[in-house]
């Protein structure tokens, strides 16, 4: 089985494509590297021991991402490809809305003309906005608070639009909590361009002494410790996520939406303490106000996954953390070393 990975260059999808390798299955990437690097992907084959196809290809770019389809004999597509910062969205929405939207509306109007009816795509927690009570189902109502999750929920409804219209669609859209850690291996992670946004790759850019201090949004926050709780999840689980996807949902036509989270919850002290084990040093971080948008507690509740898809995240946040620094003092500057 063929398998087209758009943004498989990304952090995610770098790492689902070394799990698919692992399995057995023949991949094609897509990506545009307008937020990743090639160096993922040697990594991907380093790691695998396998080659693959690359194309530095745009979606919006209609005629070349038609190429990769009439080149490859496709059978399912797990769509990654997507701009992801909610900050920079509420700033340069367009693009947002652009990219985001008008790439997948192309990639599934070549997939329909190519008889490709097989999709996997990269949705997030974020399209449960202020979500009233916590663990999180997938009947949860839902809504978004900036552009880049409206570009998500949008996504959703409009693959949701494509499957009524043609039956033979097999839709699956994962819903992601908060993807961290790397690869065991410490030579594939998140690069993130610039200042980090997120917690994760923030906190490993101080323990690398890249950047000087913690800046914690919020401690007053109806919380165990007060600062704000998510539901991290290993990045490896979540790339085996998409091979479980794959496995079961490969030709079962509808629309399948699944949590993938691990249903624990952890504060942002508990990262930082966590970290500071992993890392073996003491991280300086400042008390400050909260970041506008944020909400309090957010965590999955991961049955759905595990009932229909045979799927579980079993690494801890030990294990997260670790992997995460392992990345990060190996190579302090990403992939740019
Ligand atoms: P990433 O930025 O590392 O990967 C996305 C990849 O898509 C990049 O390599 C980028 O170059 C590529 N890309 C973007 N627009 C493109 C286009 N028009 N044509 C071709 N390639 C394009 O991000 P990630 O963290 O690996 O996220 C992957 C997907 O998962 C995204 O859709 C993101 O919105 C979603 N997601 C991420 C998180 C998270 O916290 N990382 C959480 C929930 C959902
Ligand atoms: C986690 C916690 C912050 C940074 C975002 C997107 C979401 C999804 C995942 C794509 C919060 C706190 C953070 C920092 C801090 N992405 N924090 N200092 O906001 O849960 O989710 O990424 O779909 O859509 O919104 O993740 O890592 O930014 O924040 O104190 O420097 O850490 O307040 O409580 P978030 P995050």
């Amino acid at each position: 089985m063929k398998i087209l990975i758009t943004g498989g260059a990304g952090y995610i999808g770098s790492h689902t494509c070394v799990e698919l390798l692992n399995a057995g299955y023949e991949i094609v990437v897509l990506d545009n590297l307008c937020n990743s690097c090639e160096k993922s992907l040697d990594a991907v084959k380093k790691l695998t021991n396998k080659d693959f196809p690359f194309y530095k290809v745009d979606l919006l770019d209609y005629a070349a991402t038609e190429k990769v389809f009439e080149e490859n004999k496709i059978d399912s597509v797990i769509h990654f490809a997507g701009l992801k910062a909610v900050g920079e969205s509420t700033q340069i929405p367009i693009k947002y809305y652009h990219n985001n939207i008008t790439g997948t509306l192309n990639l599934v109007d070549i997939m329909q003309k190519h008889g490709v009816y097989n999709l996997v795509f990269s949705s997030s927690a974020t399209v449960y906005g202020m979500p009233k009570t916590v663990p999180i189902t997938e009947d949860f109502p839902t809504s978004t608070t900036n552009p880049y999750g409206s570009t998500k929920l949008m996504i959703e409804n409009i693959l949701k639009d494509v499957y009524a219209a043609n039956n033979k669609w097999s839709i699956t859209l994962l819903r992601y909590f908060n993807p961290i850690g790397a690869h065991k291996s410490g030579i594939m992670g998140e690069d993130p361009k610039g200042i980090p946004n997120n917690l994760l790759p923030y906190v490993a850019q101080v323990a690398v002494g890249k950047l000087e201090y913690i800046h914690v949004f919020g401690n007053d926050y109806p919380t165990p410790d007060g600062t704000g709780v998510r539901d991290y999840i290993h990045v490896v689980d979540l790339a085996l996520g998409h091979l479980k996807a794959i496995e079961k949902k490969t030709n079962q036509t509808g629309v399948h939406t699944y949590n993938l989270g691990t249903g624990h919850g952890y504060s942002v002290l508990d990262i930082i303490n966590a970290f500071e084990k992993a890392c073996g040093k003491e991280l300086p971080y400042k008390i400050e106000p909260r970041r506008p948008g944020d909400i309090a507690e957010c965590y999955a509740d991961p049955t759905k996954a595990k009932k229909e898809l045979d799927w579980e995240a079993t690494r801890t946040i030990t294990e997260m953390c670790e992997d995460s620094w392992r990345w990060q003092s190996n190579n302090p500057n990403g992939f740019n070393e």
